[in-house]
């Protein structure tokens, strides 16, 4: 691997003779495949963006896709913002953007933004975290990772999947409520997924009930999801409960959420009191940082799923 030449010594010609659209190298890892031939990956984006072939004496720049726009993030200087009013400006060809960060829809249809916003720009740290302590409670247990059967609920494009295939975890179905996320996943991710699912699963039509029933679940995982105008109790519970008992849940919650009563502290406490889990960690971490600068500390736990959620307690 290495830079065959620098990109402002590259002479950009498309096969066509065409000028070829720019292509943003800021970020590239050029892969070397054969002498004459390299692969351009954007490494934000983990896939291959471009070619270049040397021949007889110039280098052309190949589009193996169309290069995805470039973006710059502008944060606002707002300092009162809550977590579900936050939004950037985004300048994407030329043109100013306003983006609510509660807006996915929007944010899963550039490829890199969800990662440039939330994981380089405001450094959250979250499917790291979760997919850490899920791992080291299931090797204290003598389990090992790869032999989970995860659903990951409320899943965007796949980072917590991903985390999670790093501590050696293979079984993974998605499950979002927007098709975005959906096409995102498979976009950024392929592969990732033995089935991602875009549905409600409170109202799952019967093929997605039955993909779930059929893949023999062992774990859900629900990452920066639940809370505020995301995934509500009733769902998490359908969620939950399509994952065998015993089985392993690991999910997080924004601090005030588990310290304030409200409905999700309240259905936790009755999970642990009433034996439908068995928490075996939980931990108080900085997520991310908010627009302004500031840590947004969660708690993020796994537990032993001992039985299902009675659906008549989030009705
Ligand atoms: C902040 S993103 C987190 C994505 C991913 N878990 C991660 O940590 O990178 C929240 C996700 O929850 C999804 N979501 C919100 N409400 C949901 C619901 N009722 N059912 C399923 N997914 C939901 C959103 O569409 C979005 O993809």
């Amino acid at each position: 691997m290495g830079w065959p030449g620098s990109s402002s010594g590259a002479t950009r010609r498309a096969p066509s003779g065409r000028p070829h659209p720019s292509i943003d190298l800021r970020n590239a890892l050029v892969r070397r495949t054969e002498p004459a031939r390299s692969t351009i990956w954007n490494t934000a984006r983990r896939r291959p963006i471009a070619a270049l072939s040397y021949e007889r004496g110039c280098t052309t720049i190949v589009a193996t896709e169309e290069p995805t726009p470039d973006f710059t993030i502008a944060l606002p200087d707002e300092r009162e913002l809550d977590q579900n009013e936050e939004f950037c400006d985004l300048l994407i060809d030329g043109r100013s953007q306003r983006v609510r960060f509660h807006d996915y829809a929007r944010i899963f249809e550039i490829p890199g933004l969800y990662e440039g916003l939330f994981v380089e720009t405001l450094k959250c740290a979250s499917p790291d975290v979760v997919a850490g302590l899920l791992a080291e409670s299931v090797r204290a247990a003598g389990e090992d990772p790869a032999d989970l059967r995860v659903l990951d609920f409320g899943a965007g494009n796949g980072m917590v999947a991903e985390a999670l295939a790093r501590t050696g975890a293979r079984t993974f179905y998605g499950l979002d409520l927007l098709p975005e996320a959906r096409m995102a996943a498979l976009r950024d991710r392929p592969g990732l997924y033995v089935d991602y699912l875009a549905d409600d699963v409170t109202t799952l039509d019967a093929d997605d009930a039955a993909v779930l029933r059929d893949a023999r679940l062992n774990c859900l995982v629900c990452v920066a999801a639940l809370g505020f105008d995301d995934v509500p109790p009733a769902a998490f519970a359908a969620a939950f409960n399509y994952v065998g008992s015993p089985g392993w849940c690991a999910f997080n919650l924004r601090d005030r959420f588990v310290d304030q009563p409200g409905a999700f502290s309240q259905l936790l406490d009755r999970m642990v009191r009433e034996g439908v889990i068995e928490e075996t960690a939980h931990t108080r971490y900085q997520h991310r940082l908010s627009v302004a600068g500031q840590p947004l500390f969660y708690d993020a736990v796994v537990a032993r799923k001992l039985r299902d959620i009675p659906l008549d307690w989030v009705r």
